[in-house]
């Protein structure tokens, strides 16, 4: 099947590609099972980090992925890397290409194309957030009114709930972002729960600091492994006891596909939060014992929208996708340090 009337390119087929190197040995947690999965999926951000993993579970279960990103030639060396992620990538921006044509070929849609990152929120930064995060779930949204999609996952993220004083947060939690970022998700979730009135079944997943192999760049663990191998310095932020619940890429993955194949009331939020909680300070002497190197850092001011502690209640999670996470903090990190160690080698040879 080729999407027909788009106006974005056509890249080509992926899921036939050979993998190429570098490719990190995985944790493996439990397979995923093919019950109840769409046989055609839209994937939108499909060049990004969560987005490679989920496209490379559902090729892997068989459905026929068509994936669509503004930045497709990095989507492309993505996928590649990851062993195939999708069936076909359209090169364009969602808000550019014909949804409706599209959505007309496809039985569900995982929704990940956004623009993340707290800090580059603030200011002129929030024009691109709300573009990126609101304005393409409405238009997708608007679109699928009238296709035959069935379920339809977005992301969300932990953000939505800002600083959590004690405990952990459930869905039910008051949604308190300190950031423009946050603020953008909590209003696209606003308008989801609007086009669940009006009949569509959508889920949004609130994603907690997700880490890994082919984290982005701009994230902390990312940065903090660059700094063991001759990097830029890191810079811890105020005292570096901020705590955070990580959740392993190919964990929040299988949260993502559980979404699709669940039976979840419309417009319910799911926490995907993983097994590691931990402080900046703990992650960093982790990364130290895992690498065998100093992380080079500095201390710097705290900075605005960054919450003290997130901490995931997941119970809805276990209860209805059935879905908990499988990898420890310690083997993700041992995951995501040999695929950083492996890519450094391949451009040093490139
Ligand atoms: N990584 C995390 O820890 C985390 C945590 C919570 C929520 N999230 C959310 O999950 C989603 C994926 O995050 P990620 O870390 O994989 O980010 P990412 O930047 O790696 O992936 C997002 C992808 O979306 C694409 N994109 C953005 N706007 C687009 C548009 N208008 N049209 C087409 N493509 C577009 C980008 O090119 C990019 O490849 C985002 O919505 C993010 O806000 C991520």
């Amino acid at each position: 099947m080729q999407p027909s009337n788009t106006s974005g390119t056509l890249i080509g087929r992926m899921s036939s590609q050979p993998p190429l190197s570098p490719k990190a040995p995985l944790p493996s947690g439990p397979a995923t099972t093919t019950a109840g999965l769409p046989s055609r999926v839209l994937l939108t951000g499909a060049g990004g980090f969560i987005a490679t993993a989920v496209g490379r579970l559902l090729v892997e279960a068989g459905v026929d992925v068509t994936g669509v990103d503004v930045r497709s030639e990095e989507a492309r060396q993505r996928a590649n890397l990851s062993a195939g992620a999708w069936s076909k990538i359209i090169n364009a921006d969602v808000l550019d290409v014909d949804l409706r044509s599209l959505l007309r070929s496809v039985d569900a849609i995982v929704h990940l194309a956004g623009s993340p990152g707290v800090q580059s929120s603030w200011a002129g930064g929030f024009d691109h957030h709300v573009r990126n995060n609101v304005v393409t779930t409405q238009r997708l949204l608007e679109a699928a009114l009238d296709a035959p999609v069935g379920r339809i996952v977005v992301a969300s993220s932990s953000s939505v709930y800002g600083h959590v004083g004690q405990g952990s947060a459930d869905e039910r939690s008051p949604l308190a972002p300190l950031s423009p970022y946050g603020a953008s998700k909590a209003a696209m979730e606003h308008v989801v729960g609007a086009y669940v009135e009006r009949g569509l079944s959508v889920t949004p997943l609130r994603y907690f600091t997700v880490y890994g192999p082919h984290q982005r760049p701009d994230m902390a663990m990312h940065r903090m492994i660059e700094a063991t191998r001759g990097g830029p310095v890191f810079r811890v932020r105020g005292d570096g006891e901020q705590l955070r619940n990580f959740t392993f890429v190919d964990d929040a993955a299988r949260a993502t596909v559980a979404a699709l194949q669940s039976d979840l009331a419309p417009g319910l939020p799911v926490n995907v939060g993983g097994s590691g909680t931990a402080s900046v300070n703990e992650v960093l002497a982790l990364i130290e014992e895992l690498a065998g190197a100093e992380v080079k850092r500095e201390t710097s001011v705290e900075v605005p929208g960054d919450p003290g502690r997130t901490a995931a209640n997941i119970d809805r999670a276990r209860q209805i996708l059935r879905w908990s996470p499988q990898v420890s903090l310690r083997d993700g990190l041992a995951a995501q340090i040999a695929w950083q160690a492996a890519r450094a080698r391949q451009n040093a040879h490139a």
